[in-house]
């Protein structure tokens, strides 16, 4: 890749923290400091905890669901639409899904109309769709945080899914083979779909890759280009989340990463409500646990980002070009089933991590 499309992506994974899902940029309202996003955010787990049962109510119950999509979106009815599509067409092996489809609110109450539309006619040709209305604005954080809610003894598979993604066909059949092949790892919180990535070390270069040969790795940092988590450890983190919440004093802040330079940036600009993965990132540090991503060749992805191919190319080149479905995995090889017991883990400047191998 060349360097200067490398900057541009740099940029780019900068600018999804900062605008993912641009709430910010489309809402023209003041944001919050960070006081009162915590007492707000506070005021919303208790609402959810509170108002889970009815929610779980319109809900196909966990034990006849193999696979959970959650698609999260705001007010972008055209991305909502491509994304769909892409989930028409790909592979289910006639197990049982389920599309859950949450529409977030505006500050002040409404439902993007529009959007609304797509989502209620879009006919789902492999299982069970269903549109949420959220009762109030929640933004990205309750969006990530709030959708999906499993008993304990689920075994369904999750996928949450922003709306700027494309998935690839073959995303299903790959989050099957890493839940049954690493699940058990007490250290895997969940499995990133993206094919492309930055490295998050302070000062690193490049793209983030593993060593030729190796189809996965383990990660410090989530990519939220599409994350099916580990029910145990997502579980386990929204519970942390919801005890730190509450100590105002505590900043999940981790040395030595590039999200925690942004996060800081946040902190003084009031912002923090955009970047609700420095907790992951945070509580995965803490916990010394990992994301599996993929390492196909050419960095192939079970997503793809579209907010990347428009920055990444330009305005200049052939719409062709610009296609991010690409960079999408389109042919599936063997060899993506022949997985190691134990996957290679990097640090966040993309080099072999050897600490406490187990
Ligand atoms: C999970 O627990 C519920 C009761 O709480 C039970 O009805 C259900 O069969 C259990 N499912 C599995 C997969 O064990
Ligand atoms: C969700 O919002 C749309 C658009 O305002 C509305 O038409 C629809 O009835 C709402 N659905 C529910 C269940 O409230």
């Amino acid at each position: 890749m060349r360097n200067s499309s490398l900057q541009v992506l740099m940029l780019l994974t900068f600018l999804c923290f900062l605008f993912i899902p641009l709430y910010m940029v489309s809402n023209q309202y003041e944001t919050p400091p960070e006081e009162t996003w915590r007492r707000t955010m506070l005021q919303q787990q208790e609402i959810y905890t509170y108002t889970e049962q009815n929610y779980r109510m319109s809900y196909i119950q966990d034990e006849t669901v193999d696979l959970r999509i959650v698609v999260i979106v705001f007010n972008r009815a055209d991305s909502l639409l491509r994304l769909l599509g892409s989930l028409n067409v790909a592979f289910y092996f006639g197990e049982r899904v389920v599309l859950d489809i949450w529409i977030d609110r505006s500050k002040d109450g409404l439902i993007h109309e529009n959007t609304f539309r797509i989502a209620s006619e879009f006919q789902f040709k492999h299982g069970v769709k269903i549109v949420h209305n959220h009762t109030f604005h929640v933004g990205i954080y309750g969006q990530w945080l709030n959708t999906w809610t499993p008993k304990s003894n689920s075994s369904e598979i999750a996928v949450i899914l922003e709306d700027d993604l494309t998935v690839s066909p073959y995303f299903y059949k790959w989050l099957k083979i890493v839940h049954t092949k690493y699940d058990k790892l007490v250290e895997v919180n969940g499995y990133s779909l993206q094919g492309i990535s930055i490295k998050h070390g302070e000062g690193s270069e490049g793209l983030l890759e593993a060593p030729f040969g190796n189809i996965v790795f383990l990660y410090p940092v989530i990519g939220t280009w599409g994350f099916s988590p580990n029910r145990r450890n997502w579980v386990k983190f929204k519970d942390w989340f919801d005890v730190m919440l509450q100590y105002e004093k505590f900043q999940p802040l981790v040395p030595n990463i590039l999200p925690t330079s942004w996060y800081k940036t946040f902190i003084k600009t009031g912002k923090t409500e955009g970047m609700w993965s420095m907790w992951h990132i945070y509580h995965s540090w803490m916990s010394r646990e990992y994301t599996l991503y993929p390492a196909f060749p050419g960095h192939l992805g079970l997503t793809v980002n579209w907010k990347e191919s428009g920055l990444h190319y330009g305005q200049g080149f052939a719409r062709e070009s610009r296609d991010p479905a690409h960079n999408l995995l389109t042919r599936w090889r063997p060899e993506y089933e022949h997985l190691p017991n134990y996957p290679i883990r990097l640090d966040a400047y993309g080099n072999i991590d050897t600490d406490n191998e187990p």
